[in-house]
């Protein structure tokens, strides 16, 4: 007897924590996704945790109420019935308010089916609660959701997220995030010429002059390049500067939009011939 429950009781928990484990890995996936704070799957990881113990709690009081043996035994045991853990018993008949084992008898039903008898115990109360908290449940959901319309429907709660990775994505085009050297391409619009070249005379004139004709940095308007001409070395050089040679980087002060309107403006003034340029440094650059 104490080998069968031993084994059923591992079997069951086994089984429940193999038919609930998919839950769970979803629901825990669910919340790593969230990006900070208390996400939904947090939620809906505590609803599991509480139905995994409501399952545990009916699976305890079943196997421990579980008896196996023919009438005359039952009857004699009924008699003379011991209470085997008190604690438990105490448990049992606060969850359940079952009759006491002793008073069994009293309760036994007339009727006998090859050797079964039934027992008229009174519907445990927890069940009761469970069964009225789905009532109570079911008229706040149907109130907040179909009478006042208070929470969003599965299809609103779409379009909230969609709209709000929408402005995220807007947010992420204005700084340029998506921009690096290899995919940076020049602008040649007015408006983000005249925003490279606000960036520049803020930045730049310093050492390359307002014409970029050059003084402590190069000539940025000839054919000649130190570390490559085209918008993607530019990109790169003004990204992460030459720190040695004097030119910091510039990707903590610049976002990588303002480096390609800053990048594209240099690009902009090719073959301006300024004054007085600073003679040709680097190599001839004969890419785009
Ligand atoms: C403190 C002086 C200084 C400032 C300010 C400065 N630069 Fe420079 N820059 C340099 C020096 C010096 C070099 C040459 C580096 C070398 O010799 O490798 C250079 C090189 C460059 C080059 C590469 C030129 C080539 O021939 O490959 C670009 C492009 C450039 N700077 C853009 C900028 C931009 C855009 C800004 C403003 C956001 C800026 N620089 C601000 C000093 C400066």
């Amino acid at each position: 007897m104490k080998l069968i429950k031993y084994f059923s009781t591992k079997l069951l928990f086994s089984l429940i924590f193999f038919l609930l484990s998919p839950m769970f890995i979803s629901v825990l996936a669910q919340g790593e996704t969230e990006s900070g704070g208390i996400g939904e799957g947090y939620y809906n990881f505590i609803i599991l945790l509480f139905v995994l113990l409501i399952v545990v709690i009916f699976a305890f009081l079943f196997l421990f109420g579980m008896k196996e043996v023919s009438v005359e035994e039952e009857e004699l045991q009924l008699k003379t019935a011991k209470v085997p853990n008190k604690h438990l018993q105490k448990i049992r008949q606060f969850l359940t308010r079952s009759t006491p084992i002793e008073k069994e008898t009293d309760i036994l039903l007339e009727h006998e089916y090859d050797g079964i008898r039934e027992l008229n115990n009174r519907i445990p109360p927890w069940f009761n609660y469970l069964f009225i908290a789905t009532i109570i449940f079911a008229v706040i959901y149907f109130f907040d959701y179909e009478i006042f319309k208070s929470s969003p429907s599965q299809i609103q709660e779409y379009n909230m997220e969609i709209q709000a990775a929408s402005l995220q994505k807007e947010e992420l085009m204005k700084t340029g995030s998506f921009l690096d050297e290899n995919s940076v391409t020049v602008l040649d619009d007015i408006a983000s010429l005249n925003k490279g070249k606000e960036i520049f005379t803020t930045n730049c004139v310093a050492c390359h002059r307002p014409d970029a004709g050059g003084l402590v940095g190069p000539n940025l308007t000839d054919d000649y390049w130190i570390h490559g001409g085209g918008i993607k070395n530019i990109f790169k050089t003004i990204t992460n500067g030459v720190p040695e040679k004097g030119m910091i980087s510039w990707k903590s002060q610049l976002n990588p939009k303002q480096i390609q309107e800053v990048g594209s403006y240099i690009i902009s003034l090719y073959g301006t011939n300024p004054v007085n340029p600073k003679p040709p440094e680097g190599e001839k650059y004969k890419g785009e």
